[in-house]
């Protein structure tokens, strides 16, 4: 199937690794110009390096710029044009008590998981719009509809995702730019193989002892019983930037391996 993608220019933020980083790659071998995004000028090189290495002739290029910080968005905006495909994939959580969850780190989410997208989308739908052709995509998460209470916080900041998506597609009624939210469930990244770690040791037992834990006792409803691979979530990601998805706007694709049920 020819998705239609050779020569389109794709943002994807927090892209160094993990979704992102996947993400990336599959444009990449569809022949998009890719630009990827971390903190750092290592992890960024490194990642640009790694898609080169991995795929011949890849187009693909990196902006170091922190979500975190403003100034630093702000540069990253000054550097970006031009973008037919925006992915909003940065997004960052912490497992913590709700009375334990300070200010700070409301605000620190509400930065880097909405903010990123709403200061991105501000400053690149417009161009979209004038030429009637554009995809956007907000990564939310299965937790924006299961709010586990030790993620209250992320959760809240996806289930924002979900209406500034959708506000936007409303937007671009009788053009061709369609904006959706993908809803990933639980997905094997580094982020998430590094949580694994941790919490396995904090329990003196293994990673594999943790992850059939977490399907049996936490993520019960998942039908699927198993985390989802990263390319599993970056192959509809990619799908639904393409061409032939074009009647798909202003929805939410659930990729969450049946975690969050309903038949909607
Ligand atoms: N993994 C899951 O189970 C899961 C499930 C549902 C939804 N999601 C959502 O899917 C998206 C991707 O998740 P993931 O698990 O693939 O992520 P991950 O592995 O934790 O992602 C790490 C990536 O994010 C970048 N990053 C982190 N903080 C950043 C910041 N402040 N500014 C710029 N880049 C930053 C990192 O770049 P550097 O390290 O190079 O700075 C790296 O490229 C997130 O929105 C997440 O909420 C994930």
């Amino acid at each position: 199937m020819d998705l239609k993608l050779k020569g389109k220019r794709v943002f994807i933020s927090g892209s160094t690794s993990g979704i992102g980083f996947a993400t990336a790659k599959l444009f990449a071998r569809e022949g998009a110009s890719i630009i990827l995004n971390g903190r750092t000028e290592a992890s960024v090189s490194n990642a640009v390096d790694a898609v080169k290495t991995e795929i011949f002739g890849a187009n693909v290029s990196g902006i170091v710029a922190d979500f975190a910080q403003k100034t630093s968005v702000d540069s990253l905006l000054n550097q970006l044009n031009s973008i037919d495909i925006l992915i909003n994939n940065v997004g960052v959580f912490a497992s913590q008590s709700f009375y334990d969850t300070p200010d700070e780190d409301w605000f620190r989410m509400l930065e880097i998981n909405v903010m990123s997208g709403v200061r991105l989308s501000r400053a690149l739908f417009p161009e979209m719009l004038r030429k009637k052709w554009g995809r956007v995509i907000f990564i939310s998460s299965e937790c924006a509809q299961l709010v586990p209470p030790d993620l209250l916080a992320y959760s809240a900041t996806k289930a924002s995702l979900h209406a500034v998506s959708r506000g936007l597609a409303q937007m671009a009624k009788g053009t061709e730019v369609t904006v959706n939210t993908v809803m990933p469930g639980s997905t094997l990244s580094e982020g998430a193989e590094r949580f694994l770690e941790e919490a396995a040791t904090k329990q003196h037992t293994s990673k594999e002892a943790v992850t059939t834990d977490f399907f049996k006792n936490v993520r019960t409803p998942s039908l699927l019983q198993r985390f989802l691979t990263v390319e599993e979530i970056a192959s509809t990601i990619v799908y639904l930037c393409s061409e032939k998805a074009v009647g798909i706007n202003g929805s939410t694709v659930k990729i969450d391996g049946g975690s969050t049920g309903g038949v909607f």
